[in-house]
């Protein structure tokens, strides 16, 4: 399966499905790919309503085909916006598919949509847990350092993206606790550098998460791996 950054907190998926994670192509300053160049996707997790996260969903999902799994408040959001395939799910469901799993984790966080006039209520905010082809991915939202991180322990979880970036959500002192907890095989920092309140130091990052013996990778905007 082929993992690629699209920068921010943006993550592309193509192995059994293609799917993607919270499509911010439009406006987003790391994202080097166009929304048209973005043809096939079969699923689109998305973990809260903030447009940075919710980005190009609506517009995705018309253009695809693909099923949007999110929470039941954006489910009702996007249903009123005419996206025809949702799955919603909440905080603590899981649920088999063809091709895994998806588990909806608890995120420390807001979550609602800005439609230039109203705020919207947009449900919790979540990060997923995501077992596709055999392989288990931890994307983790935005969120701050929860105890409840601990419980991510068991699932033996293959990459963890965590959220370094400060301000809105962990910085690289309380991701690398949250690595800490999580114990994955790997970590990939995301959410930091787009903009300048949420710059932060990657490298240093590494360090702190190396020395909790815990594998990390850098990947710049538009890499991207086989896991
Ligand atoms: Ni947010
Ligand atoms: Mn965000």
């Amino acid at each position: 399966m082929k993992l690629t950054y699209l920068g921010h907190s943006v993550l592309l998926i193509e192995g059994s499905i293609n799917a993607i994670i919270d499509p911010f192509i439009t406006g987003n300053p790391q994202c080097t790919v166009s929304l048209d160049s973005i043809k096939k996707l079969d699923y689109i997790f998305v973990t809260h309503g903030h447009g940075d996260h919710f980005g190009d969903t609506i517009e995705l999902a018309k253009k695809t085909g693909a099923t949007v799994v999110c929470n039941y408040e954006i489910g009702l959001y996007l249903q009123m916006n005419g996206v025809e395939n949702i799955h919603s799910m909440h905080i603590g469901g899981s649920k088999s598919f063809e091709f895994g799993s998806v588990k909806l984790i608890n995120a420390l966080h807001g979550s609602s949509i800005f439609d230039g006039k109203n705020i919207i209520y947009a449900g919790n905010p979540c990060g997923f847990l995501l077992e596709i082809d055999n392989k288990k991915i931890y994307h983790a939202g935005d969120t701050g350092l929860t105890l409840d991180m601990k419980l991510l322990e068991k699932y033996s979880i293959d990459v963890a993206f965590l959220p370094i970036g400060g301000n809105y959500v962990m910085d690289i002192e309380d991701a690398a606790t949250a690595a800490f907890f999580i114990k994955p095989k790997l970590v990939v920092p995301i959410h930091y550098n787009t903009w300048s309140i949420i710059n932060a130091d990657a490298n240093l990052f590494k360090s702190k998460v190396e020395s909790l013996k815990i594998n990390c990778k850098i990947m710049s905007p538009s890499t991207y791996m086989e896991v």
